[in-house]
């Protein structure tokens, strides 16, 4: 560009800012993190950021910035972020990304209650503005437990942080657990509203940053293939798996009392079924996508008999993959006779002319046979299958599988012919996966977020509505198991009988991932 055109405000011709090709890169900015020494920080936001770094997505005025109760110096703290960076980072660790990385870091030490910490921060902040070029742009990620949130949020009023110049921004960015239920949610909102407007709180759902799940809207909607037969018509139910086989390792401390519905049905679960079911958005903007997942979420029901259909879980000692664990009580930090559970299934419907008498089974839970986070949605059976039965008697229903993780990718499972002189038919596969068909390995889930974040850009990000009919969907299940004897499942299973129980009260079987 000459120095004319540039003076002029003209843009790069060979640079079309309309084009959504090209990375977008975050403007000035600064990040503060609440909470840095957290188990979230170390594993997944710090990395993060290292690679958005790496991958030329920041700025060079980039600024993070960390607040906790330690006391460490400066250099401790960079200490404590290279660590972090090394281990966790996707992308290689590339000294000139870090030298610049480093010389945005700061750390602020306090606690939540200390105005004078506080004020330290807000000075922080005004340095990095003059300094290094973050023009009052900056971020506050809350990844603290909600019931911190109060403190914080005030005395980032208070300190005069959450104000913004005219020409600059300030946002907040919160993490999950939204709430215990729909009153707390609401008046989790009511506490963050009253310092943050609307447009400036970004709800972290890692799952949205999913590379797969936001596959799913190009798969839904850039193919003619698949909506056709996406309805009533054709699908006989959908289930959606999220597995994972570890289990709740040091985290009793948030995990009891919380358990697998509000740890990941609530906000992960809930949304993929959002996306599988809403229907054809206007566009891909944040309120195109919130009116349909709100007018999904809206139509989902319940059933009225609860036990029948829902099934819950805890996992015992025992074998899982040739190693013994400990069972969910003998985790360190539980409280003993806990009934928290950490298995969940329900089915649900949704009541619109697309599903009608279409169930969704949701199911999540920890020390299960496999990782695997899948949609799958199964199709009904031929209404004419002109063999013989023994002919079609290994054949299954046709399904097609959005697998979230690991192996990402999708499989659509359909019959086929043994070859040989008889007419017999067994179900095959056909296989999408990213990793043949990308050279490009999918950027972790907090990347795309924390740089939307950065970027102001919300599509990705629940809105509280969406939290709140969430709760209203899982408040009355939850009601009703509350109190309630729990079973327990061996390690390394697909979760307790009455699991599979409520599927075979419908005809159907849970697939086996
Ligand atoms: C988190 C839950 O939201 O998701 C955890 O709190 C769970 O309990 C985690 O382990 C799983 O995330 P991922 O991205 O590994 O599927």
């Amino acid at each position: 560009m000459t120095q004319t055109a540039r003076a002029q405000g003209v843009s790069n011709p060979l640079r079309d800012e309309r084009d959504r090709r090209l990375p977008k890169i975050a403007g000035p900015a600064g990040l503060v993190i609440f909470g840095i020494t957290g188990d979230l920080a170390r594993r997944k936001l710090l990395p993060a950021v290292y690679d958005l770094a790496n991958r030329g997505l920041l700025p060079p005025s980039f600024a993070l910035t960390g607040f906790a109760r330690r006391d460490w110096s400066l250099e401790e703290f960079t200490g404590k972020v290279r660590d972090a960076v090394v281990r966790g980072a996707r992308t290689p660790f590339d000294e000139r990304t870090w030298e610049q990385l480093a010389s945005g870091l700061r750390f602020v030490s306090g606690n939540f209650d200390d105005d004078d910490a506080f004020d330290r921060l807000a000075q922080t902040v005004r340095t990095l503005d003059q300094q290094r070029g973050t023009q009052g742009n900056h971020a506050f990620y809350l990844s603290v437990p909600p019931k911190a949130f109060p403190a914080v949020l005030s005395q980032l009023a208070r300190s005069g942080l959450s104000e913004s110049e005219p020409g600059s921004w300030r946002r907040v960015v919160v993490e999950k657990p939204f709430g215990h239920n729909l009153k707390s949610a609401i008046e989790l909102d009511a506490v963050i509203s009253r310092v943050f407007p609307p447009e400036s709180v970004f709800r972290i759902d890692h799952y949205l940053g999913k590379e797969t799940v936001q596959n799913l809207l190009a798969l839904r909607f850039a193919n003619e293939l698949f909506e056709p037969i996406w309805n009533a018509h054709h699908v006989d139910h959908v289930q959606i798996t999220m597995a994972e086989d570890i289990g709740i390792g040091s985290r009793a401390g948030y995990y009891d009392g919380i358990g697998a519905a509000r740890d990941v049905i609530q906000n992960h679960l809930l949304q993929l079924l959002a996306l599988t079911a809403m229907e054809e958005p206007l566009n891909f903007e944040a309120a195109a996508l919130r009116a349909e997942k709100i007018k999904v979420l809206s139509a989902v029901r319940v059933p009225r008999d609860i036990d029948r259909h829902t099934a819950r879980g805890q996992y015992a000692a025992g074998w899982q993959g040739g190693q013994f664990v400990q069972g969910f009580l003998e985790e360190e930090g539980m409280s003993p006779g806990s009934t928290t559970e950490t298995y969940a299934a329900m089915r649900v419907d949704i009541d619109t002319r697309r599903w009608a008498g279409v169930p969704f089974y949701l199911r999540a839970g920890k020390r299960l046979g496999r990782r695997v986070t899948e949609i799958a949605v199964v199709f009904k059976r031929a209404p004419h299958l002109p063999f013989e039965h023994s002919q079609t008697s290994e054949l299954g229903h046709n399904a097609l599988v959005i697998r979230v993780q690991p192996d990402e990718g999708v499989t659509l499972k359909f019959g086929a012919k043994i070859p040989g002189t008889s007419m017999e038919i067994r179900d095959v596969t056909m296989d999408f996966g990213y990793g043949h068909a990308f050279t490009e390995n999918s950027p972790e889930a907090y990347e795309r977020l924390i740089l939307d974040v950065l970027l102001g850009e919300p599509p990705l990000f629940p809105q509280q509505r969406e939290v709140e009919l969430s709760w209203q969907i899982l408040d009355p299940i939850l009601e009703h198991w509350s109190g309630r004897p729990i079973e327990r499942y061996r390690p390394g299973t697909w979760g307790p009988p009455s699991a599979d129980a409520m599927m075979a009260a419908d005809g159907r079987e849970w697939r086996r991932p």
